[in-house]
C-alpha cells in the first residue's frame, strides 16, 4: 500500500515489510545522498537499528548511527547539538540524509539537527508509533522542548520521505499503542465525524490499516493547504493547548497521548460553554478515550494549567489560541483571556 499518489507534499510509503526496503526506497527519494545517520533512542534502535543499517548499506549508503536516552526529556537543544556535532564530525555533507528511526521524539530532534545542519539536508522520518504515524512524522514540524514550553524551538522542514512500516505499528505493545490514539480520535474529532463514528463503533479495538491511512490523509489534506500552521492547520492543535500545558508542568513525565487525551476532553468542554458545540460532546469523546484507557481529567489544577498555556504558540496579545470542535467534523480558532478560560472550566 502507497500513499503517494494521493500527495504532493512528500513521498509517504504506508505497508507491510518496508523497513527493510528503506534503503531502496531512499534511493530514489535522495538519488544524491551517499552517507546515511540513522538517528533512534535506546528503546527503538535495538529492536530495527540493524534491519535499518543493513538495508541502507545493501543500497550502497555509508552508515553512522547514534541512539541518545529514550524519552521526551531527551528533546532538547543539547540532544541536537549532539546530533549536529557528530554529522560535522563525521564529515556529512548537504545531500546526505539522517534517518530518523523512532516515534515523536527522535523525529522531531533529529528532523530539527536535519533542518538546520548546512541549512538543510537530507530527511527520511521512519516512525515506529502510532502517534509518529499518524501525525508528528508527517508535516514537517520539527523541533525540541525548553523548559519553559514544548516545541518552543524548531523549524518546518518538509522530510523528503516517510516510510511507515505497518509491521512495526502491529508490533507495538499497548501501552504506546494507546498513546497515538489520543491523535487518532483526534482527527474523528476535528475532521471527519464519520471516523468519529467508526471509532466509537469499533471501540476499544486497534484500528485497521486503513484507518490510520484515513488519519494519514486527513493531515497531508490540512498541511498542503496551510504548511506554516497559520489557518486550516491549527485544528490539528486541538486537545494540545492543554496538552502541551500538562506535559509542561509534568517535568514532561506524563506522556503527549495521554496530555491530549485530557485536553481534548477539556477543550470540547470549552467549545460547549462558549456555544461552539452541543452538550454531550465532551461526554462523548471521553467515553471513547476512556474506552482506550486514556485520561480524561487534566492532571493538574486548571489554574496552573491555563499559566502553563501562556507560552504556547498559538498565544497572541495575552489570550491563550483554541482550536475548538464544533462536534459535526468541523472546528474554529478561538483567542481567550485566561481568566475565561479558568472560570469557563470550572463550571460543574
Ligand atoms: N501536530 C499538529 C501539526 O502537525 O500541525
Amino acid at each position: 500500500m502507497s500513499l503517494k499518489r494521493h500527495n504532493s507534499f512528500c513521498r509517504i510509503e504506508f505497508g507491510e515489510g518496508l523497513l527493510s526496503r528503506v534503503g531502496e526506497i531512499s534511493r530514489e527519494a535522495l538519488p544524491d545522498a551517499c552517507r546515511a545517520a540513522v538517528i533512534s533512542d535506546t528503546n527503538v534502535f535495538p529492536l530495527y537499528g540493524d534491519t535499518l543499517c543493513a538495508s541502507l548499506k545493501n543500497s550502497g549508503f555509508k552508515v553512522t548511527a547514534f541512539s541518545f536516552l529514550a524519552g521526551e526529556g531527551s528533546k532538547t537543544l543539547a540532544t541536537a547539538e549532539k546530533i549536529i556535532k557528530l554529522l560535522a564530525e563525521e564529515g556529512f555533507s548537504r545531500s546526505d540524509a539522517v534517518f530518523a528511526l523512532g516515534g515523536g521524539v527522535v523525529g522531531d530532534t533529529a528532523g530539527f539537527a536535519a533542518s538546520v545542519y548546512m541549512r538543510g539536508m537530507g530527511l527520511v522520518q521512519l516512525p515506529t508509533t502510532l502517534m509518529a504515524a499518524v501525525d508528528s512524522s508527517i508535516g514537517g514540524k520539527t523541533g525540541v522542548d525548553l523548559d519553559c514550553g514544548k516545541n518552543l524551538v524548531g523549524s518546518f522542514y518538509r522530510p523528503d520521505a516517510v516510510i511507515c512500516d505497518t509491521d512495526i505499528i502491529k508490533a507495538l505493545p499497548d501501552g504506546i499503542f494507546t498513546d497515538g490514539m489520543a491523535e487518532v480520535i483526534k482527527y474523528g474529532a476535528i475532521c471527519d465525524a464519520e471516523l468519529l463514528s467508526e471509532l466509537e463503533k469499533n471501540a476499544p479495538s486497534r484500528p485497521s490499516a486503513k484507518v490510520i491511512e484515513r488519519c494519514i490523509e486527513l493531515k497531508l489534506a490540512a498541511i498542503i493547504s496551510d504548511e506554516k500552521d497559520r489557518g486550516e492547520r491549527r485544528k490539528l492543535n486541538f486537545g494540545h493547548t492543554l496538552g502541551h500545558a500538562s506535559e509542561l508542568l509534568s517535568g514532561y513525565m506524563l506522556s503527549h497521548g495521554s496530555s491530549v487525551a485530557a485536553g481534548e476532553v477539556a477543550e470540547s468542554r470549552l467549545a460547549e460553554a462558549l456555544g461552539i458545540c452541543e452538550k454531550g460532546f465532551s461526554e462523548r469523546l471521553s467515553k471513547l478515550l476512556k474506552s482506550y484507557g486514556l485520561p480524561t481529567e487534566l492532571p493538574f489544577p486548571i489554574a496552573e494549567t491555563v499559566g502553563a498555556a501562556l507560552h504556547d504558540k498559538k498565544n497572541s496579545g495575552g489570550k491563550i489560541g483554541f482550536s475548538l470542535p464544533d462536534g459535526k467534523g468541523g472546528w474554529s480558532f478561538s483567542l481567550l483571556e485566561p481568566g475565561q478560560v479558568i472560570e469557563l472550566l470550572s463550571r460543574e
